[in-house]
């Protein structure tokens, strides 16, 4: 792949199709959306919405550190709080399942009230090959966020969607990210599950539950980011577990680790961290998350397991 060309052709490709008129890209500070949303910028300017959905359920600080990314681009990001409607959306739920259903549906009802607000009839969504295959193969649903979120582009709402990467896969993506000037937090970022730290917590995903993951998060990825794994983070258990404080005992969180080598996330392989940083990362939680009493390493490969928990 030429990345001047590619980069240079989908620009002109974007500007044709919106012509005057405007459009909205909604940001996640994945490899993805982040490439899209810059290619998009270049074609469209002050017309391209960029909305970013913060909903509770991100890693520390991400929401900042994503809007001053595209700050320092010249993006400005629009950041939607809706953390209380996903919390709300999430309560007394701890089935799995029914947690990504509440998760989707939360997302899709916050999404498609920022679209049909907008008055943009472009939506730039960052669908890549991978995502067209898996629809066709049927592991995957549905990739076109517009149906998902109740407006078929072909019925009425004059929506149009516009999929600058549909061509390319996620390596090709990272060199297309690196060349339009983001830099290596976001085109290197390991995969992070669209639910975010939801899928972490295992049983119910309360405010304050998720606070206690993200925190062992930081832990992790602050520990092991030198090893450069294809992906590590931190899942809170839904069980206690003994532990003793100030001479008395204290039945409190379990967190395990998990940090994997993989290609395609098809399949994983534990990553071999030495004992010293899982010793240092199991020290830091105890002592700096209050209701943390056990930290565990996790070995299993995928399959049998999968990478996350949930
Ligand atoms: P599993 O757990 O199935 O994960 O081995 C494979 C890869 O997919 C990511 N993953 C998700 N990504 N929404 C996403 O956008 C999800 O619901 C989701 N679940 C898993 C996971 O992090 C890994 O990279």
């Amino acid at each position: 792949m030429k990345v001047k060309a590619f980069c240079d052709n989908q620009v002109k490709a974007i500007r044709e199709t919106v012509g005057d008129g405007a459009a909205i890209s909604a940001l996640s500070g994945g490899v993805d959306s982040s490439a899209c949303t810059v290619l998009a910028h270049r074609a469209l300017g002050n017309r391209l919405k960029v909305i970013f959905i913060d909903d509770g359920l991100m890693r520390e600080g991400e929401p900042a550190e994503v809007k001053a990314v595209f700050a320092k681009l010249g993006i400005k990001v629009e950041v939607v709080e809706a953390a209380g409607e996903f919390f709300a959306a999430l309560a007394g739920k701890t089935d799995p399942e029914e947690k990504r259903k509440a998760f989707r549906q939360t997302f899709y009802s916050v999404f498609g009230r920022e679209v049909l607000g907008s008055g943009a009839r472009f939506l730039v969504q960052g669908t890549i090959k991978a995502d067209i295959i898996e629809t066709k193969g049927g592991v995957k649903t549905q990739h076109n966020i517009l149906e998902q979120i109740g407006i078929d582009p072909e019925m009425g709402f004059g929506f149009k969607v516009v999929e600058p990467l549909k061509e390319l896969f996620k390596p090709e993506v990272r060199v297309v990210a690196k060349a339009v000037g983001l830099p290596e937090r976001i085109f290197a970022r390991m995969p992070f599950p669209g639910p975010g730290l939801m899928t972490r917590v295992l049983g119910e995903a309360t405010p304050e539950r998720v606070a206690v993951v993200r925190k062992a998060t930081r832990i992790v990825e602050d520990g092991i980011r030198k090893l450069k794994p294809f992906q590590a983070f931190a899942v809170l258990l839904a069980d206690k577990g003994t532990g003793i404080e100030g001479g008395a005992r204290k039945f409190g969180d379990i967190i395990i680790i998990r940090s994997v080598e993989s290609r395609d996330a098809m399949t994983a392989k534990a990553t071999p961290v030495p004992w010293d940083v899982l010793m240092m990362m199991s020290r830091r939680m105890v002592k700096e998350i209050p209701t943390v009493v056990r930290v565990a390493y996790e070995l299993t490969p995928k399959p049998p397991a999968t990478i996350e928990y949930i």
